[in-house]
């Protein structure tokens, strides 16, 4: 089973997790403010009054991986974990469902277009001091690839008038490529964005498919169903028949714009997006506002997490098949510790140099189209007495078996994504690599002390 949107909202309603603020509310810092604090008490929201707009703005709906529980489990339990949020949509992957086509839906109740159209009513928050402006933080872009499939994802939009828009598009995304493609061949590019998708298309929208899948078809394999859409009268692309709102655009890729937006690493991202003009507006009667909490947000993360998931999960792979020794791998994509990954490789080492030779190894393995030192700011080898998943144990290993001053490397200027904002102007970066194993000559004097049979002994028995 799956929910939709509105079922998804009804539902954390009926559970009293969802906070109706009917007080007027200004979009410019006092909304980013109270969605931080709702956030924080997991709470989701429906800001019934915010100034200078007839929109109610509605978000908080994902703000832990269990929340994707209220999408798929019958008794609206919030019981999801990572795994098995990720699994969900590695699962669409493999059995993708292609979308159909509906003659009208929720989507096609309004229609505006020409100066009907106008953006600045939309309660869309300004979000920190130094942005440039109110962003669409929650909106999935829906654009046609040049090999022809259909491709979804979060692209975050900068309101620049009444019919403008920006569209950033991230050095990992296909997005980016196409942008690339149509400028060098001239040809015509129009992107559809859209609030309030179906939350399968959400979770599909956020992660990576390959080439040739589209993600709309990726939502369907997770739904266990095909996700019905209209053809956008402007653009003739797929728009989901069920969804909040939706806005056809034509993007100048001549028209480039500098705009800032606080990132998902706590960082201020400054970007370059075409300016992209509305040519139709297609809503709900009563459609409501999705907007994201920016910058190092909760539900914002959830979804980033999900954007990682196969790359994570590709990753472990290559690297188990390159290194039999291996015992246990982490990837830590954890805002705590910046925008990008953290891997920890746990190892039954067979001699001192091994570590070193492997961080050198990894930080230039091929991935695709990035090698991994583009998104890994730091690899530790740990002992496999150690648990790559628990950062304290990590810590602890780092700091209590890194005797010699060799075991530090670093490495002056890897290139690196552009998130990565502490970057020098050529666009590369440092990287770390720790080498936090016994040295082989001291291996018993760094024994972890443990209790034997401490696993089995449960103070439930002797009280
Ligand atoms: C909330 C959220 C906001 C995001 N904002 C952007 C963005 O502004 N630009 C971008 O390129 N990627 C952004 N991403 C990441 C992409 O959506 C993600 O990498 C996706 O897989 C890109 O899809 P694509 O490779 O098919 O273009 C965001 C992800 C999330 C979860």
């Amino acid at each position: 089973m799956h929910r939709s949107f509105r079922e998804v909202i009804e539902l954390l309603e009926s559970q009293g997790k969802l906070v109706k603020i009917k007080k007027p509310v200004n979009p410019k810092y006092e909304m980013a403010a109270l969605m931080k604090t709702l956030e924080d008490e997991s709470k989701a929201f429906i800001f019934e009054n915010v100034e200078n707009s007839d929109y109610k703005a509605v978000g908080g709906l994902f703000t832990s991986m269990g929340r994707y529980g209220l999408i798929f489990n019958g008794d609206g339990s919030e019981d999801f974990t990572y795994e098995q949020a990720g699994q969900k949509v590695m699962s669409g992957i493999a059995n993708p469902i292609p979308y159909e086509h509906v003659d009208s839906g929720h989507v096609t109740e309004t229609i505006l277009q020409g100066s009907d159209i106008d953006l600045t009513k939309l309660p869309a928050p300004t979000f920190f001091e130094l942005d440039t402006g109110p962003f669409l933080t929650a909106a999935v872009g829906i654009f046609k690839k040049p090999n022809g499939e259909i491709n979804v994802g979060f692209y975050r939009c900068l309101i620049i008038d009444k019919e403008n828009l920006l569209i950033n598009a991230s050095g990992l995304s296909d997005l980016r490529k196409a942008y690339a493609w149509h400028k060098e061949n001239n040809k015509e590019m129009r992107v559809a964005m859209v609030l309030g998708a179906p939350p399968a298309l959400l979770m599909a929208a956020a992660s990576k498919s390959p080439d040739e899948v589209s993600e709309l078809d990726v939502a369907g394999g997770i739904n266990g169903e095909a996700i019905e859409v209209i053809t956008g009268p402007d653009s003739g692309l797929p728009i989901p028949a069920d969804c909040e709102m939706a806005f056809e655009t034509i993007v100048d890729l001549d028209n480039m714009v500098e705009n800032t937006l606080g990132e998902f690493g706590a960082q201020y991202g400054t970007e370059h997006a075409p300016m992209c003009k509305v040519t139709s507006l297609l809503q709900r009667n009563d459609a409501m506002f999705y907007t994201l909490m920016a910058g190092r947000a909760k539900e914002h993360n959830n979804l980033g997490y999900l954007t990682v998931y196969g790359i994570s999960k590709g990753l472990e792979q290559k690297i188990r098949q390159g290194y039999p020794n291996v015992t246990d791998i982490a990837v830590h994509f954890d805002t705590k510790i910046g925008p990008l990954m953290h891997l920890v490789i746990a190892i039954k080492k067979t001699d001192d140099d091994e570590p070193g030779r492997m961080i050198k190894e990894l930080f230039e393995m091929n991935m695709g189209f990035f090698n991994l030192a583009w998104m890994a700011k730091r690899i530790i080898i740990v002992d496999d007495d150690v648990d790559p998943n628990d950062m304290d144990d990590v810590e602890w290993a780092t700091w209590t078996r890194m005797g010699r001053a060799e075991k530090l490397y670093t490495f002056p200027n890897f290139v690196t994504w552009e998130v990565d904002r502490a970057a020098l102007p050529d666009g590369t970066s440092a990287r770390i690599g720790i080498d936090a194993t016994k040295d082989m000559d001291y291996a018993d004097d760094l024994v972890k002390p443990v209790i034997p049979n401490e696993e089995n002994i449960d103070l439930k028995n002797y009280i």
